[in-house]
């Protein structure tokens, strides 16, 4: 069975692609594109990195062939390599990783393990050019296949982020106020490219995730008379609302637009400024299939993902990153009925590890992340054999004139904790 069937099978429902039964590597030589799954009808860039062909010998060997040479690999180097996975990674993944966690536990652990000599990251692109940024000199990080982007991450760019700050910067000056406060602050969701995240280095910005994107924000409004949030407007949106920031001063700017598609007042009264940035897998979950939960499970406990939009997170019970998640549905004491928002791998997964609660997905059709779903234990054995052979395989080096001001963004992030 492969891991894509384990998925189907294990959860009820359909598909949204037919195409999520065949192997990633079926998508390699194709026309650029993310694959099947949420966000197979988003627009990717034209320069995204392509993956080659995965050798034929891995493409062919069995699930059970696979784990065996994995492991192998895996003992042969010892110390020397650290697998580290996100939560939203298949189970055929996950049982190989040495870390599983968010991408804020993630971005720490690949501080961790100094003495290890590649890090090879289970996740998306953008969290591992995070890992590399953080990671020792001389230490490699490598992502098992290079089409694992992230769609949201593509919608802000570095071209569009500074002519939206050239222009911010004609409106607003750059003059502080009398407390000191800058006019605006760049706040960068970690989903986000490493060019965005040297943006906010050398802006006097930050980095946030989801979950600790609160703190993030207090941070960034003693700094600043009010910010600039992108990629995720949702995320920036739910966030700053819980904070009691109105929605009337968050408005949205569309890069394609002069202004961002505002007039001058009310970027003028703005808060917080929202890219026009989402993600297709949180997009999916609707305020109908809470109401549906409610009506057909009693008591359901609803919790969702800060991606998702406004009107569902105020809809569910509790929102919160994947590690909140996580630790919601282990600290339930008596047995429980969970409704979750976020990605089915992972869903999937909490509902296999606690089988005292009764957990299901809000969205009946089976679709994961088509980037995440792009590694496979066929990349990760490729790429683990070759290093037992001495060679590096998918790289992810982030320059240097990048790497230096995305570092500040960064520390601040990590000195920014997640609220309690
Ligand atoms: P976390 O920050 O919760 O790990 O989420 C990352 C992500 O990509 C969610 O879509
Ligand atoms: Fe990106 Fe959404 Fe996938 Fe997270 S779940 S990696 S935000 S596309």
């Amino acid at each position: 069975m492969t891991s894509v069937d384990t998925l189907i099978k294990s959860a009820p429902g359909d598909t949204c692609s037919p195409a999520l039964a065949d192997g990633p590597w079926t998508f390699d030589l194709g026309l650029p594109s993310y694959g099947p799954g949420a966000s197979q009808g988003d627009i990717i860039p034209t320069g995204s990195p392509r993956q080659g062909q995965l050798p034929v010998e891995y493409q062919r060997a069995s699930t059970e062939e696979l784990h065996d040479r994995i492991r192998v690999a895996k003992q042969e180097l010892g110390d020397r390599v650290v697998v580290l996975g996100h939560f939203y990674q298949r189970d055929e993944i996950v049982q190989h990783a040495d870390f599983l966690g968010d991408s804020f536990q993630l971005a720490n652990a690949a501080q961790t393990v100094p003495n290890a000599e590649a890090i090879v990251f289970c996740g998306v692109h953008f969290m591992a050019e995070t890992a590399d940024i953080l990671a020792q000199p001389g230490q490699s990080v490598i992502l098992p296949n290079l089409a694992a982007g992230c769609s949201m991450a593509d919608m802000a760019d570095i071209d569009s982020v500074e002519e939206a700050w050239a222009q911010l910067a004609e409106l607003y000056g750059t003059e502080p106020d009398e407390s000191g406060r800058v006019p605006v602050i760049p706040v960068t969701y970690m989903n986000s490219s490493a060019a965005l995240k040297g943006f906010c280095g050398r802006n006097g910005g930050i980095v946030c995730t989801s979950s600790n994107a609160a703190t993030v924000l207090e941070w960034a409004f003693e700094r600043g008379q009010r910010v600039l949030f992108f990629p995720d407007q949702h995320l920036g949106r739910n966030t700053a609302k819980a904070m009691g920031v109105p929605l009337e001063q968050m408005p949205m700017w569309n890069p394609n637009k002069p202004l961002g598609g505002n007039d001058e007042q009310g970027l003028l009264d703005a808060r917080v400024i929202l890219w026009h940035g989402f993600c297709s897998v949180h997009r999916r979950f609707t305020v109908d299939q809470i109401e549906k939960a409610r009506a057909e499970h009693p008591g359901v406990r609803v919790i969702v993902h800060p991606e998702c939009p406004m009107p569902v997170v105020d809809a569910a019970d509790e929102a919160g990153s994947t590690d909140y998640i996580r630790k919601a549905v282990a600290a339930a004491t008596e047995p429980t009925t969970f409704a979750i928002g976020t990605e089915i791998n992972m869903v999937n997964r909490l509902a296999a590890e606690f089988p005292q609660h009764e957990i299901f997905c809000l969205d009946p059709v089976v679709c994961p992340c088509s980037t995440m779903y792009r590694i496979h234990p066929g990349y990760l054995a490729w790429v683990l054999e070759a290093l037992v052979r001495g060679e590096t395989l998918n790289q992810i080096t982030v320059p240097d004139d990048v790497a230096e001001p995305a570092r500040v963004a960064l520390e601040r992030m990590l000195a920014a904790k997640p609220r309690a």
